[in-house]
């Protein structure tokens, strides 16, 4: 492409971005297309000679516009609500100019050391005290996949040497986390070759937070029956309900039995941001490693994870492996991250979170994640105005979580005019929601992360829920 073509172009897909950010809330958040309706807009035989790029980006809105669920829309509350914004949109195409990979110090000195510079920004405004080192990833499966890989060679068993099969000196490791813990934690004893079933899920209280008791017990089970019990995984911020598990009490647990604890602060790390947030990330600094996601609570978009390590010498124990080719790279005493990944090739994924955090600075960090969490208490008022609805769970951050109550009917069928409301306000194009399990039972959930979210957006979701509950409720 000629540099005058590009200039052009770039100038054009500015534009649209800039169009499309701006006018996101007119359009119908959920795409109305079935499954293989994008394929069927597209050529399946490859292109077999260039094609103009008007026409190509024509296709932008002809093509993958009609599949789009729009995210960014201010109406989005599914999931934890994550959000693009201006100054990461731009560090993003930044990034894809350079197109370097951060292998190594030498393969891109200042992706490396924007990658170190950030994840120290973010360690001091959560108040991680700097004996954590830390590494980006692409998601938190990842973070905890290395976390875990690391916690199982802290065991002293060779086993990024010898393996794990075929050994009889390796007893059954024992992993353990609440029942509302990720399900990134079976994924990563797959990987590991733990196994699925070695991942104990301990009963959560009440209020959806790890029960400390059934933790030692099912330890001390698991040690009389000669398995080793290895980590702990707390989670800080839950998926389903927000909740935070007792991490200090956990750590106790930890400490008496010799386990790697790790914390999955996902969603909620970044609510220690706040001085009145702090409580989250408490006994935080016991713990062996940290997994946060400043894609899903901290304006960065995906994808961007960190994890911060106390031992980041049983990472490079685990993963450097350096060949011939690399060996020039590698030298010279700068970090390399390569060494602390299965991943070689690693995008300047922290250029976008650099950008991002200068243009909004700690305060703007900490003044939307304090209006996310008002929004969140607003939208939980209203639930706890109208006698036909409960919170399934107390509001914790950015998440509600609640359903429609009725003392008249069975419990299937609320369950059912639960779910029936989520897919009635998803139709509508105006708002986007999720539900969840919570005791058994239906529950609805919305996550304020969205910058663009507004009180009104919330006060016009909770019109549609109530309208679709009276309706299904006479039906
Ligand atoms: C608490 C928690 N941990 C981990 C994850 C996995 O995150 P990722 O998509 O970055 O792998 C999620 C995803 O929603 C989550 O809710």
């Amino acid at each position: 492409m000629p540099p005058a073509s590009l200039r052009e172009h770039l100038h054009r897909v500015a534009d649209w971005a800039a169009d499309y950010r701006e006018n996101i809330e007119q359009r119908s958040i959920s795409p109305s297309v079935e499954p293989g309706e994008v394929t069927s807009l597209t050529s399946s035989a490859v292109p077999e000679k260039a094609e103009p790029m008007n026409r190509i980006l024509a296709d932008l809105e002809a093509v993958v516009l009609p599949g789009v669920l729009h995210w960014g829309h201010p109406g989005f509350v599914a999931y934890f609500g994550t959000t693009s914004n201006g100054p990461a949109l731009i560090g993003e195409i930044a990034a894809a100019a350079l197109n370097v990979s951060a292998m190594t110090w030498r393969t891109s000195p200042a992706a490396t050391e924007l990658e170190t510079v950030v994840l120290s920004w973010i360690r001091q405004m959560v108040g991680l005290p700097d004996s954590f080192t830390g590494v980006v990833y692409d998601t938190a499966s990842t973070g905890v996949l290395h976390a875990l890989a690391a916690a199982r060679e802290a065991r002293g068993l060779d086993i990024r040497r010898r393996g794990m099969t075929g050994r009889t000196d390796v007893p059954r490791y024992r992993l353990y986390s609440s029942d509302q813990a990720h399900s990134s934690l079976e994924k990563a004893a797959i990987v590991l070759g733990f196994g699925e079933e070695n991942v104990v899920r301990i009963r959560s209280d009440r209020d959806f937070r790890m029960d400390v008791e059934q933790l030692r017990a099912a330890v001390d089970a698991d040690v009389r029956k000669g398995f080793l019990p290895f980590a702990v995984v707390a989670t800080v911020g839950t998926t389903s309900t927000a909740s935070v598990d007792p991490v200090r009490a956990i750590s106790d647990v930890c400490r008496g039995h010799d386990m790697w604890l790790h914390i999955d602060a996902a969603y909620g790390g970044p609510m220690a941001i706040l001085p009145e947030g702090r409580y989250v990330l408490d006994g935080a600094e016991n713990a062996d490693s940290i997994v946060m996601n400043p894609h899903k609570w901290l304006f960065v978009p995906l994808d961007f994870s960190t994890l911060y390590i106390r031992r980041p010498e049983l990472l490079r124990e685990v993963f450097s492996l350096t060949r011939e080719y690399l060996k020039l790279d590698a030298s010279g005493g700068a970090i390399n991250y390569m060494d602390y990944s299965y991943q070689l090739g690693r995008r300047f994924r922290a250029l976008k979170a650099w950008m991002t955090f200068r243009a909004f600075g700690r305060s703007g960090l900490e003044s939307r994640i304090r209006e996310n969490c008002r929004l969140a208490a607003h939208f939980a008022n209203l639930v706890r105005s109208r006698s036909s609805f409960e919170l399934a769970a107390p509001q914790s951050m950015g998440i509600v979580a609640f359903r429609f109550v009725s003392e008249g009917l069975d419990a299937e069928t609320v369950d059912r005019i639960n779910e029936g409301i989520v897919e009635t306000v998803n139709h509508t194009g105006r708002a986007y929601m999720t539900h969840t399990n919570l005791d058994g039972r239906v529950a609805m959930r919305i996550g304020v992360g969205n910058l663009l979210t507004e009180e009104r957006h919330l006060d016009d979701l909770w019109a549609q829920i109530t309208r679709a509950a009276e309706i299904a409720s006479h039906t």
